[in-house]
C-alpha cells in the first residue's frame, strides 16, 4: 500500500490546491466508516461531503453501477432510455405533487443555473432574489447568487440581475421585489452559512409573495434533499408548513457519490421549455441514472429518513444542555452543534480521534452531514469524544 506521505506528495505537486485537506488518504469505504492509506479506520460524521447518504459504497447501490456498467455506460438525451424514464418517474412519485417533471444534468451548481434560467424563460423576467448567507455554487450565474462571505467576489464580473434579501425575514424580501423579478431561490436550511434556519411561516410568505407577483420559487435542496431533514425533501413537508416551491434542485446525496444533480419542476414552468432550451451532454447518462435509482431504493430499503430523524433525537437528546454546548441546529441528518468556543478547535480534536466533522461560515457551528443510515452506537462514539 502508498504510504501517505507519498500519496499527500503527488496530489499537492499535480493538482491544483483549492481545499483544505485533512491529512488522511482514503483507501475505501462502507456504510459510515472509511479506512486511510494508513490502515486507519474513521467515523465518518461528514458523509463524504454531504454527498454519501446511503453510506460508503452502498451494496444495492455498488451492485446497480456494476450491472449498469457491464450493459452500456452512456448515451445522451438524444436516445430513449428505460432507466432514465424509471429514475425520472421513481423522482416525481416522492417530490411534493406541484413538481412533475425531472431535468437531469451533473452538480448542484448546474441545477441551480438550470433553475435560474427556466424562471427567466417562464416569465420573461430576469431579476433573481436570494439570501444573506446564501451559497448556491460556484459557476457564472449561481456564484452570483451567492452573498455567503466573498465567494460572489470570487465570480467578478457577476451576472447582473442579482439581490439578496435578509434570511428569514418577509418584508426585506417585498422591499426587493418588482416587476422584473423571475425568481426567488433560497437553501430552506442555510448550511454553509452555519445551519441556519428560517421559521415555517416564513415559507409560506413567500409562497403566497411570489403567487400574488408571478414570481417562481425556487427551493435549492442540494443538502436538504433526498431524506436528509428526515422526509424526502424539505419542500412540501411540515417544515416548509408544507409549501411546494415551483422548482426543486437536487445534487450531491442524488447519486451516493456518483456526479449527477436534476431539477425538479412544475407543469407550468416545463411547458415553457422547448427543444434545445436546455441541455448538457452528460444528464441522465445510464451509470449515473442507475446510481440515482438504487440510492432512492436503498434509502427505501433501509428506511433511513426514519432513521434519520432518529439521528436528530438521538443526538438533541444526549447533547442538549451540555457544558459548553449552545445549541443543536438543523434538522435530521443536517446538524449543526453550536458551541461556546471554536468549532474548528472541536473539529480538529474530533479528528485526532479519528471522527471527521465539518466546519462552516459560522466560527462556533460544527457540522454533522452523516450518511442517512448512520447508527446510535456509532454516534456515541461522538458523544464520548464530546464529553472528553
Ligand atoms: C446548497 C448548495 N447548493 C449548491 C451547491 C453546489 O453544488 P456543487 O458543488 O455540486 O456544484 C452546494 C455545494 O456545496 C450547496 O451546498
Amino acid at each position: 500500500m502508498t504510504d501517505f506521505t507519498t500519496i499527500k506528495n503527488i496530489e499537492d505537486q499535480f493538482q491544483v490546491a483549492t481545499y483544505k485537506k485533512m491529512n488522511i488518504a482514503v483507501e475505501r469505504g462502507r456504510g459510515s466508516w472509511i479506512w486511510t492509506s494508513n490502515g486507519e479506520k474513521y467515523l465518518d460524521l461528514y458523509g463524504g461531503h454531504a454527498v454519501c447518504a446511503t453510506g460508503h459504497s452502498h451494496p444495492r447501490v455498488v451492485n446497480a453501477i456494476k450491472e449498469q456498467a457491464e450493459r452500456v455506460l452512456f448515451y445522451s438525451n438524444l436516445v430513449y432510455s428505460e432507466i432514465r424514464g424509471r429514475v425520472a418517474e421513481k423522482l416525481v412519485s416522492v417530490a411534493p405533487n406541484r413538481l412533475t417533471k425531472a431535468f437531469f444534468c451533473n452538480s448542484g451548481t448546474e441545477a441551480n443555473e438550470n433553475a435560474m434560467r427556466m424562471a427567466r424563460m417562464a416569465t420573461g423576467r430576469e431579476k433573481i432574489v436570494t439570501f444573506s448567507g446564501s451559497f448556491h455554487g460556484r459557476t457564472a450565474d449561481a456564484i452570483s447568487a451567492t452573498f455567503l462571505g466573498r465567494y460572489r467576489e470570487l465570480g467578478r464580473p457577476n451576472v447582473p440581475g442579482h439581490v439578496s434579501a435578509e434570511f428569514g425575514d418577509i418584508e426585506s424580501v417585498r422591499s426587493v421585489i418588482n416587476d422584473h423579478t423571475a425568481a426567488i431561490m433560497l437553501e430552506p436550511i442555510q448550511s454553509m452559512a452555519g445551519v441556519r434556519e428560517a421559521d415555517p411561516t416564513f415559507f409560506r410568505e413567500l409562497r403566497t409573495l411570489c403567487d400574488d407577483h408571478g414570481i417562481i420559487l425556487i427551493f435549492d435542496e442540494v443538502q436538504t434533499g433526498i431524506g436528509r431533514t428526515g422526509n424526502w425533501f424539505f419542500a412540501g413537508s411540515d417544515l416548509a408548513d408544507n409549501v411546494e416551491p415551483d422548482i426543486i434542485t437536487l445534487a450531491k446525496s442524488l447519486g451516493s457519490g456518483v456526479p449527477v444533480g436534476a431539477c425538479l419542476v412544475n407543469e407550468n414552468i416545463a411547458s415553457h421549455i422547448k427543444e434545445n432550451d436546455l441541455g448538457t451532454t452528460f444528464g441522465g447518462g445510464m451509470l449515473a441514472m442507475a446510481a440515482v435509482l438504487a440510492t432512492l431504493e436503498a434509502i427505501e430499503q433501509d428506511q433511513m429518513i426514519a432513521n434519520a430523524r432518529n439521528v436528530e433525537s438521538f443526538l438533541r437528546d444526549s447533547l442538549i444542555g451540555k457544558s459548553g454546548i449552545r445549541d443543536i441546529l438543523g434538522k435530521g441528518c443536517l446538524l449543526g452543534i453550536e458551541f461556546d468556543g471554536k468549532a474548528s478547535e472541536v473539529h480538529a480534536k474530533l479528528l485526532a480521534q479519528q471522527i471527521i466533522t465539518g466546519t462552516s461560515s459560522d466560527p462556533s457551528v460544527l457540522r454533522l452531514l452523516p450518511p442517512l443510515c448512520v447508527a446510535t452506537d456509532e454516534l456515541s462514539h461522538l458523544i464520548s469524544a464530546l464529553y472528553e
